[in-house]
């Protein structure tokens, strides 16, 4: 509990990483031994997060439940559910399941690089404005580009950000606006701030986080660290 609120995260990894192209689901590919899933678990377990729900596929609900949550120690309160086909869907399982928090964090399973200080300092933020994401400045020049792949417009770096997770909200403005596009069946959604951004006017904030909290996508995130040996 910070300032009497109870802090929820929802982790999802119900993907099946399909860009990865590898047997498994890349939250479960083992880095040092141990799986990306349970990197991400133990940032969230050392931070000021009260209850934490995770949620994955069918598929590996018993393999979570055994071969990580009970195979390492974790003190935190810890659920386990089933997503969905989608993200949006996965995430919903989890807001269905972390009803009463005042707040809700929702983390990809396969970010395992992020650090418990942009955590807690998310969760500041939160409390602070009911909306927050963590992003950081783009380092490349962005373009907005047709489907003829003909440049259409360059907006200024200086305003331009790339998102991540953790991405924290009031649960209430979360969860309603999560319902409303549910019911309207939008679609198009990446992330959780697209869904509040579609049904609300809240105003959103960005917490400068770090660019080692990558989203393992392709084969080559996972030469993360392996990239420094190449530097001359
Ligand atoms: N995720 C989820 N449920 C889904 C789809 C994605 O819980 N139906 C989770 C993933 O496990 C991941 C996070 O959302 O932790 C970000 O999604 P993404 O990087 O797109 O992962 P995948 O969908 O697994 O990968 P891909 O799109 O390459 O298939
Ligand atoms: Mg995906």
């Amino acid at each position: 509990m910070i300032k009497g609120k109870k802090i929820s995260a929802v982790i999802v990894a119900a993907g099946k990483g399909t860009r990865m192209k590898c047997d498994q689901p890349k939250q479960y590919i083992c880095i040092d031994e141990k799986p990306v899933l349970y990197y991400t678990l133990k940032a969230f377990e050392q931070s000021n997060v009260d209850h934490i729900v995770i949620v994955v596929s069918e598929d590996y609900f018993e393999y979570v439940q055994s071969e990580i949550m009970g195979r390492y120690s974790f003190e935190k309160s810890y659920e386990v559910v089933i997503g969905g086909d989608e993200r949006y869907e996965s995430v919903y399982q989890g807001l269905l399941k972390t009803e009463d928090c005042d707040y809700v964090l929702v983390h990809d399973g396969a970010r395992p690089y992020i650090e418990v200080d942009v955590i807690n300092g998310v969760i500041e933020e939160v409390i602070r404005s009911n909306a927050v994401v963590v992003g950081v400045k783009a380092k490349d020049t962005i373009k907005i580009v047709d489907e003829n792949r003909t440049v259409v417009s360059t907006p200024e770096r200086s305003y331009v950000w790339q998102i991540q997770t953790p991405q924290a909200f009031e649960y209430r403005l979360l969860k309603n606006a999560y319902d409303k596009v549910i019911e309207q069946k939008i679609t198009h959604i990446t992330d959780d701030a697209m869904v509040v951004e579609s049904a609300t006017n809240h105003p959103i904030k960005v917490y400068e986080g770090t660019y080692r909290n990558i989203k393992i996508t392709t084969p080559e995130d996972l030469r993360y660290d392996f990239f420094q040996q190449y530097l001359i």
